[in-house]
Formats: structure tokens, C-alpha cells, sequence
């Protein structure tokens, strides 16, 4: 039997996900076929049952939908519940719609195994304050940093979405002009969208330095601007392919019951990449 998975969201024509997938099935050499699924607000709900019943095990869910994911599951993990959000719905043996949320996993795994930077007693900033950074603010706790803040254009919801974690760790909120004068962050992590449209959130220099890690949370062939300055004030920067990596083997393992060693399929991407 091959099991069945897609990933949903729109535009999709673009999305790496079947790529890692199946590069995941060959190394667990596990029969899996794994498909794009384009979507539209009014019809996402419907895609999701449609393909439960088609008898697929599951499917990956991607922008805008991962809020309206949440309403689409009978079930949530912990997780996906805090993060408001869902990236990986497992059709469960019990006719059961699970939704999970592995972005912050997949993120954190990058930071600290592939990246070899352990979050413990670290400064951590976190620039954005919507889906994807809500996404990502409790497994960025679990690994106790130092201070967790966040910052965004709109100082309002930074605050908001650092009081909705308060419980779970030393964590904070504000506008990019409170930036000024604070000493440099260890970890700065990109969660706006605006590398997407070329830009980037604006920045005081001295929060950055040559032991900092800026990371993008979004990937392409080329830095992103926010890449760009941090290597200018001499910081390492990556872009998110690693967390694409990391999440995706979150849910292979929620799926499949084995977690793909990922180190070997990153060669193979990074060539389809380039
Ligand atoms: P996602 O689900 O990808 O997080 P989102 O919920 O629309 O998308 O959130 C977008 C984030 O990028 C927000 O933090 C937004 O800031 P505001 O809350 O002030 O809107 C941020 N963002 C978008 N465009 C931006 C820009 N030009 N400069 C700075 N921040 C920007």
C-alpha cells in the first residue's frame, strides 16, 4: 500500500514540500506519494474532508490557511492548540482529523542541531508578530532563553502575543524603534513577511554582532535583505530551508513513525536550489 499526502495552500505550484517528501520516503524507504493541492478560502475546509475520504493519511497545510486549519480538526496536539495554528493533519485510524503545528520544532531543530546554537540562557528576538511567529513562541521557550522578545511594526501585537506566552518563559514585546540601545541579541529570527516583497524590518545595528545568528525564516536562492545586513554587522545568516527540512520531518514522523535523518537530504535540495 503507498500512503497518500499533499500539501494545501495557495499558491502551492512553488512549494519544496513533495521534494522533501519524497526524498524522506526513499531514505526511510517508505512507499509514499506526496502531491500539491491548491485551495481557496471557500473550498479549503471541503479539500481537506474530500481528501480524508479519498483514503489519504494525511496532508501538510500551508499560507493563508493554517488558522483556518484549526476549525477543519477534531482534534489538536498541545501545540498546534498554543500556536493557534495548524501545518500537519494526521487522518487518524479512528476517522479522526489531528491537527498539529510542527513549524517551531522545525525551527528550533535547525537553530540548535543544525546550526550548533543552543537557545539555554540565550537573548532571542523575534522579529514579527502574526501567524508564523505565534507559531514559533512556544517550542523557542521550551528551550529556556534568557529573554524571548518580540518585536514588530505594530508594537500593539508584539505585546499582545508575548502575554499570551508569559507563562511559559521570560518573554517581552514592542515596537522596532524600542530596539535602539538594547545590547546584541544571540539569536534574531525573521518572521515578518517582508523579505517576500524585498525589504526589511527596520533595524538598529547594534543588536547584531559577529556572535550573533540572524535567521530568515524564509528561503530562495539568494540572501534576503535582512541576510544581508546581519552579515554586514558581521553575524552569521541562513535562510529557512533548514526549518522546510525540520518540520517536514516532524510531520513524516507524526505520519510515518520514523523521523528521516535529515542531514542526508539536504545535499539534494540545496542542488535543486541552486
Ligand atoms: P504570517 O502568517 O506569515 O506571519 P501575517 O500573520 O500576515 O503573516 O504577519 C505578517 C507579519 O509581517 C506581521 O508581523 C507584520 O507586521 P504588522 O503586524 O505590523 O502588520 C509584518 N510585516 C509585514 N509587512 C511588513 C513591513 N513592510 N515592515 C515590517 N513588518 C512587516
Amino acid at each position: 500500500m503507498i500512503n497518500r499526502y499533499t500539501v494545501i495552500g495557495q499558491p502551492i505550484a512553488h512549494s519544496l514540500s513533495p521534494v522533501v517528501h519524497q526524498l524522506f520516503g526513499e531514505l526511510t524507504q517508505r512507499r509514499i506519494h506526496y502531491t500539491r493541492t491548491e485551495a481557496s478560502p471557500e473550498t479549503f475546509a471541503q479539500t481537506v474532508i474530500d481528501w480524508q475520504r479519498s483514503g489519504a493519511q494525511g496532508c501538510n497545510v500551508t499560507a493563508p490557511f493554517k488558522e483556518l486549519a484549526v476549525e477543519v480538526c477534531e482534534r489538536l496536539s498541545p501545540n498546534a492548540r498554543r500556536a493557534g495554528s495548524v501545518n500537519t493533519i494526521h487522518m487518524h485510524r479512528d476517522g479522526k482529523r489531528v491537527g498539529h503545528n510542527t513549524d517551531g520544532l522545525g525551527l528550533v531543530a535547525d537553530i540548535v542541531v543544525n546550526q550548533r546554537r543552543p537557545l539555554e540562557s540565550k537573548r532571542v528576538l523575534l522579529l514579527g508578530a502574526g501567524g508564523a511567529a505565534r507559531g514559533v513562541m512556544a517550542p523557542l521557550l521550551a528551550k529556556q532563553p534568557a529573554l524571548l522578545h518580540v518585536a514588530n511594526r505594530t508594537a500593539s501585537k508584539a505585546e499582545q502575543l508575548a502575554s499570551l506566552f508569559e507563562d511559559l518563559g521570560p518573554v517581552s514585546g514592542g515596537g522596532f524603534e524600542q530596539l535602539d540601545g538594547e545590547p546584541v541579541f544571540d539569536v534574531i529570527i525573521n518572521a515578518t513577511t517582508v523579505s517576500m516583497n524585498g525589504g526589511m524590518p527596520p533595524l538598529p545595528d547594534g543588536i547584531a554582532s559577529h556572535h550573533s545568528l540572524a535567521y530568515d525564516m524564509t528561503y530562495g536562492r539568494q540572501d534576503t535583505p535582512f541576510m544581508s545586513w546581519s552579515k554586514s554587522c558581521g553575524a552569521t545568516a541562513c535562510n529557512g530551508l533548514g526549518m522546510l527540512v525540520e518540520q517536514a520531518a516532524e510531520s513524516f514522523l507524526i505520519w510515518e513513525g520514523v523521523r528521516p535523518k535529515t542531514r542526508m537530504a539536504f545535499p539534494r535540495l540545496r542542488e535543486l536550489l541552486s
